[in-house]
């Protein structure tokens, strides 16, 4: 069964700088987030997509029409999973509160279909998941003067992507109970962890960056281009 995206696209990009949130910058001729859109509605497997934007969003009505796939709207709030609460209540009734659901940053433009196929039919075996991908790089923990006191083992570490993947319903149960308890998660998995369930984490390509600084517009257009 196809499942419905909700696409936190709510946020005001502060670090991207810029004239208007990252999502509405233009990559490869087009606003990022068109490309995001693009990718999910092509996928087979998902059936729709709820976009969350902001309450003074101005961009998103000249956002090109996705074709083949209901889009829908949500108001989001000041925190991303705030945003995404409000995406999983807007959500159609078509969508039972056991269905999976997937979860993907609009300012990750360059997911590929493979890998939400892969976490689809890996993390859908069980209580859902996250693409991530094991750290590279040796892991150092900086001390107050900026110097690095210790180095921290790197095995076991993972760095968490989206789309993530969990059923309608608990996932909003867990992430009312974090908002109720003053907790800012920064993704899905964590506000289920919380609850005592472990995401399965599924590895991803690295090319599915979230495009957060100014240089990541020029590295999101060069993936675009290689993984189209
Ligand atoms: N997001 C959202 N609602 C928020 C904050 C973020 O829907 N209140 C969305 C962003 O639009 C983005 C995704 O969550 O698609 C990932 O968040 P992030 O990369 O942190 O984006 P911003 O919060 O917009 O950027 P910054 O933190 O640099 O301001
Ligand atoms: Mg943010």
């Amino acid at each position: 069964d196809a499942l419905w995206c909700v696409l936190p696209a709510a946020g005001k990009g502060v670090r991207a700088g810029g004239d208007r949130p990252k999502q509405y910058q233009c990559v490869a001729g087009r606003p990022l987030i068109e490309h995001t859109l693009e990718r999910l509605a092509a996928h087979p497997r998902i059936a729709g997509l709820m976009v969350v934007i902001s309450p003074d969003d101005t961009h998103f009505a000249s956002v090109a029409q996705v074709h083949g796939k209901p889009l829908l709207t949500a108001t989001g709030g000041s925190e991303r999973s705030h945003s995404v609460l409000a995406g999983l209540h807007a959500l159609p009734d078509s969508v039972g509160p056991g269905d999976f659901v997937l979860v993907h940053d609009a300012a990750r433009p360059c997911v590929r279909g493979d890998d939400i196929s892969r976490l689809i039919d890996l993390a859908g075996a069980g209580e859902g998941g996250l693409l991530g991908a094991p750290l590279r790089d040796t892991l150092k923990r900086a001390g107050a003067s900026g110097h690095s006191v210790a180095t921290e083992p790197r095995e076991g570490r993972w760095r968490a992507f989206t789309p993530q993947m969990f059923r309608r319903d608990a996932l909003a149960r867990a992430l009312a109970l974090a908002a109720d308890a003053g907790i800012v998660v920064s993704d899905e998995a964590m506000a289920m962890e919380r609850v005592g369930v472990a995401p399965l984490l599924v590895e991803g390509s690295e090319d599915n960056i979230k495009v957060t600084t100014p240089a990541d517009f020029a590295l999101a257009e060069f993936l675009i281009g290689r993984t189209r």
